[in-house]
């Protein structure tokens, strides 16, 4: 499909910050912004690029009332020969489609999606930061914007993409987090929507991570919503832990999502030579591990942090320390090396990069 390009008046240009600490996450945002519209008569048509601004939508638009809207999260990475690359956004398609699939939206055409990602990141290239850690995040929506109350699938929508520079995730250092199990809440249930990238999933999750910051923890792990016994998933990211000296995740079921993060992690270390099981893990067991010191390391993994070590785990009154509480080993390898594969330090043996410029 044919993108239409807007011209960009001088008066709404405004340029990158050039102090790399002024960036945080997604505060900031680019000058332009990708944009498509769809309906059932017409289907996809009109793709544009045009300067960043606010939506005009009817009040009515139905992802206002019933929260019909799909995302995605990924990044744009600059290299220190001048390279900018994109890390797997093929997956970040793909999910985005079982995504809109799950919310009865419209699939986006993959080229849309991806040549319309790479057509912005080129045109907004001076934003991509440059200092260690930094990236440009890139945020597809899908959202339903026909003006009628009845809950139904929409017959219109429109697919956008905005770009966000953002900073180093681990600005002051590789620090672990403090994790509060969540025994009461959940995320998401068998035959629900935890699969899919949607709004309503986070904003159900919101409640438990304010539960979770007054207890002085910065983020939730869920576990299963039918028994709250087996672990799912830690705030917005996937879930890892090493025990008895192997990695061990929990398989994917159909009310978590499949991260990205996830599946290069798993990838990875299948080619370094670590040992890897993919089994359900009960919350019990994990913290009896802890406990007697089998489980000796655990983190996240997402696109935002890449890799976030846990170093506490709160459960009910309890708190559980995991391993010396500090950054161990196996987490600091894993992030090294795929810190490295995204910025172009080292090789990308699994062909995951793709080269926008
Ligand atoms: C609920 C949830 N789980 C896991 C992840 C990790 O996925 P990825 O590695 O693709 O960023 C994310 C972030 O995208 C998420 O929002």
């Amino acid at each position: 499909m044919d993108i239409r390009l807007a011209s960009l008046p001088d008066a709404r240009r405004k340029k990158p910050p050039t102090n790399p600490a002024e960036l945080g996450f997604g505060k900031i945002f680019t000058n332009r912004i990708l944009k498509a519209d769809w309906d059932a008569h017409q289907g996809w048509h009109d793709a544009r690029i045009e300067p960043y601004g606010p939506l005009a939508l009817d009040p009515a638009a139905k992802v206002y009332h019933y929260g019909q809207e799909v995302f995605e999260g990924l990044k744009a990475y600059r290299w220190q020969d001048g390279r900018v690359a994109l890390f797997r956004p093929g997956m970040n398609a793909a999910r985005f489609n079982r995504s809109a699939a799950r919310l009865a939206l419209p699939e986006v055409p993959e080229n849309l999606f991806l040549e319309g990602i790479d057509t912005l990141v080129r045109l907004e290239e001076e934003w991509i930061p440059s200092a260690a850690g930094t990236s440009l995040y890139i945020r597809p929506t899908l959202i339903a914007v026909e003006p009628r109350l009845g809950v139904s699938p929409a017959d219109q929508c429109l697919f956008f993409v905005i770009l966000s520079p953002v900073g180093a995730y681990y600005a002051a250092g590789f620090n672990p987090v403090r994790i509060l199990v969540e025994d009461y809440y959940v995320r998401a249930v068998p035959g629900g929507t935890g699969t899919a990238k949607t709004g309503g999933n986070y904003a159900s999750s919101l409640v438990a991570g304010r539960k979770a910051k007054e207890r002085g923890f910065e983020q939730v792990l869920w576990l299963d919503g039918i028994q709250r016994r087996y672990v799912e998933e830690v705030g917005a990211m996937n879930i890892f832990f090493v025990i008895d000296g192997a990695l061990v995740t929990p398989p994917l079921t159909d009310s978590f999502l499949a991260g990205v993060t996830r599946d290069s992690v798993l990838e990875l270390a299948g080619t370094l030579g670590i040992p890897l099981t993919v089994r359900p893990v009960e919350i019990d067991d994990l913290l009896a591990g802890v406990r007697d010191g089998r489980v000796s390391e655990a983190f996240g993994t997402g696109t935002a942090a890449v890799i976030s070590p846990v170093g506490v785990l709160g459960y009910k009154d309890e708190i559980f320390t995991v391993g010396s509480g500090g950054v161990r080993a196996l987490t600091q390898r894993l992030y090294a090396e795929m810190t490295g594969i995204q910025c172009g330090r080292l090789p990308d043996r699994f062909g995951w990069m793709h080269e926008v410029r």
